[in-house]
C-alpha cells in the first residue's frame, strides 16, 4: 500500500486528505498548528465545509486517516507527499512561497524512501521545477525524489463534493513514474485525468482562476453600465446565458470577488507576466474593476446619507461567499472598516462567519444572532453575502424593524418588485429603476 502524507490541513490539504482516505488510501495529514491537529483528532473540522466532519470521523475510525504535527515521522515513511499549504500574496502582488519551501526543506531533511512530492498549492509557473532542485540539494538520505504538479480546483462551500466528483484531475509530470503513481492514486475517483508537463499544469490553475475572475469583473462592468443606461443586468445575463458558448455560470453581478484565490491569483499571474516583460491586460482590467466594485454600495448609500457618523448600520453577511466561514479578502472587511472609521455603529449578522470576523473586530462590531436583531432600529442596511438565511428574509422585516428602511444589496438577493411591494428603499447592482430613464431627444441636424 502507498503511504500518503498531506502537508497542510486547510481547505485544500484537509479535503484532499479526507477524500483520498474516503476512496481507500491510507493518509496522514500534517499541520504545524497543534490546536488544529487536536481538534481533528477529536473528529472536529477546524474549517466549516459541508460533509467534512462526517468523513473525518468515518475514515479516522476506519484507521485510514491520521492527523499529526510530527512531520519528521510522517515524511520519513511516505511514498507520496502532497503539499497543500498556503501561497498568500506578497505586498507587491507576487505569490509568497515561504510555506511551500519550508515544507520542501522538511521533506528533504526527513524523507527516507524514494518519494513523489506532489504540489497541490497554487504556485507560479516554474515553481515545481525549482522545488525539485531545492529538495534534491537538501536531501539528508540517499533517496530519489521527484516533484509533480497537481493543481486543485475545488470551491469552498462545496469542497468535498467537488473533490469526489471533480470535472477533471490535472497532473503535471516529467516522467512515466510520476504519471503512473498519480494515475494509480486517482484511479478510484473515476474522473478524467489530464496529463501534461509541470509548467502547463501550473498554468492551467492560474488561467482557470483568472478566467473566472475576469468573467465576474466583466459582468460587474456591464452591470455598472446597465445602471447608467437603464438596462437590467439580470435580464441581460439571462439573455446571454442561453448561448452555450457563454453558459450560465459566474454571471452574477455583485460587489466583487473575494476569497483566498481569485484576488491573489489574478495579482500573482499579472506580477509574473510583468516579470517576463509581458502585460496581461485582461487580467489587469479584472483586478482594477474588482477593486472599485467593492465600494459600490457605499457609493450608492452616500447619495442618501452624506455621513455615516452616529448611524446604526445593519450588515447582513460577512463571508466572501455563502457556504464558507472564510473571510480572506471578503468585501465586507474594507466596507466595515470604512463604516467604523466614519463613526457608524455596525450590527452584523452572519450564520457562520462571526467567529472569524471577531478576530479582526473583537469589540468594535456588535454581533447579532439573527437578521431581525441586526435590523432593529437600523438607519440603513448593507447586504454583503447571499446566504439562504439572508435571501429568504421576509422583506417586510426591513420596514417593520428598521428606523428607516434603506437597503443596499450587494448580491441582488431580492426581486425589485418584492422590495417595492414591501415599501423599502432598495438599491442593488445593475438593476436601476427603469422608469427614471427618459428617452433622450435626438437632435436632428
Ligand atoms: N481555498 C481554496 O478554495 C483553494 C482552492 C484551490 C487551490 N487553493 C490553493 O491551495 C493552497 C492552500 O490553500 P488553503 O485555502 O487550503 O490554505 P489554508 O491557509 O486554509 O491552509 C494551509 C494550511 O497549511 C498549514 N501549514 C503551514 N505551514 C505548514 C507546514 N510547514 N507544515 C504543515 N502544515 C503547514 C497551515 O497551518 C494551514 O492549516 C493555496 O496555494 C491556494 O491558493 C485553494
Amino acid at each position: 500500500m502507498t503511504n500518503i502524507t498531506v502537508a497542510g490541513t486547510g481547505y485544500v490539504g484537509l479535503v484532499t486528505g479526507v477524500c483520498l482516505a474516503e476512496v481507500g488510501h491510507s493518509v496522514t495529514c500534517v499541520d504545524n498548528i497543534q490546536d488544529k491537529i487536536d481538534l481533528l483528532n477529536k473528529g472536529i473540522s477546524p474549517i466549516y465545509e459541508p460533509q467534512l466532519d462526517e468523513l473525518i470521523v468515518k475514515n479516522s475510525q476506519a484507521g485510514k486517516l491520521a492527523f499529526t504535527t510530527d512531520y519528521e515521522g510522517a515524511y520519513a515513511q511516505s511514498d507520496v507527499i502532497f503539499i497543500g499549504v498556503g501561497t498568500p500574496e506578497n505586498e507587491d502582488g507576487s505569490a509568497n512561497l515561504n510555506f511551500v519551501y519550508t515544507v520542501a526543506r522538511q521533506i528533504a531533511e526527513n524523507v527516507q524512501r524514494d518519494c513523489l512530492v506532489v504540489i497541490k498549492s497554487t504556485v507560479p509557473i516554474g515553481t515545481n521545477d525549482k522545488v525539485e532542485v531545492f529538495i534534491k540539494n537538501h536531501l539528508k538520505h540517499d533517496v530519489n525524489v521527484e516533484v509533480a504538479s497537481n493543481p486543485e480546483f475545488l470551491a469552498q462551500g462545496t469542497a468535498v463534493r467537488d473533490t469526489l466528483n471533480a470535472s477533471r484531475i490535472v497532473i503535471g509530470v516529467e516522467s512515466n513514474y510520476a504519471k503512473e503513481v498519480l494515475t494509480g492514486i486517482y484511479e478510484p475517483f473515476n474522473q478524467p485525468i489530464l496529463s501534461m508537463n509541470r509548467r502547463s499544469a501550473e498554468m492551467v490553475k492560474y488561467a482557470s482562476n483568472d478566467f473566472l475572475a475576469l468573467k465576474i469583473s466583466f459582468v460587474n462592468d456591464i452591470a455598472n453600465l446597465c445602471e447608467a443606461v437603464g438596462a437590467n443586468i439580470e435580464d441581460v445575463t439571462n439573455g446571454m446565458s442561453y448561448d452555450a458558448r457563454i453558459g450560465n455560470k459566474f454571471l452574477n453581478p455583485g460587489i466583487g470577488y473575494g476569497g483566498s484565490c481569485f484576488p491573489k491569483d489574478t495579482k500573482a499571474l499579472h506580477w509574473l507576466s510583468e516579470e517576463e516583460g509581458y502585460v496581461l491586460r485582461t487580467v489587469k482590467a479584472a483586478i482594477e474593476v474588482n477593486e472599485k466594485q467593492r465600494f459600490k454600495l457605499i457609493k450608492k448609500a452616500r447619495q442618501d446619507f452624506p455621513t455615516f457618523q452616529g448611524l446604526k448600520i445593519a450588515v447582513l453577511g460577512l463571508t466572501f461567499k455563502p457556504g464558507t466561514d472564510d473571510l480572506r479578502e471578503a468585501p465586507s472587511i474594507p466596507n466595515v472598516r470604512l463604516l467604523l472609521n466614519q463613526g457608524a455603529q455596525v450590527h452584523a449578522f452572519d450564520p457562520v462567519g462571526v467567529e472569524n470576523f471577531k478576530k479582526i473586530y473583537p469589540t468594535q462590531v456588535v454581533y447579532e444572532d439573527s437578521p431581525e436583531k441586526a435590523l432593529e432600529d437600523a438607519d440603513l442596511c448593507f447586504v454583503f453575502t447571499e446566504w439562504d438565511d439572508i435571501k429568504t428574509i421576509d422583506l417586510n422585516l426591513f420596514r417593520e424593524k428598521m428606523k428607516t428602511p434603506y437597503v443596499y444589496d450587494g448580491r441582488n438577493c431580492y426581486s425589485l418588485s418584492a422590495a417595492k411591494e414591501a415599501g423599502i428603499n432598495y438599491q442593488s447592482i445593475g438593476r436601476p429603476d427603469v422608469k427614471e430613464f427618459k428617452v433622450k431627444e435626438e437632435i436632428v441636424l
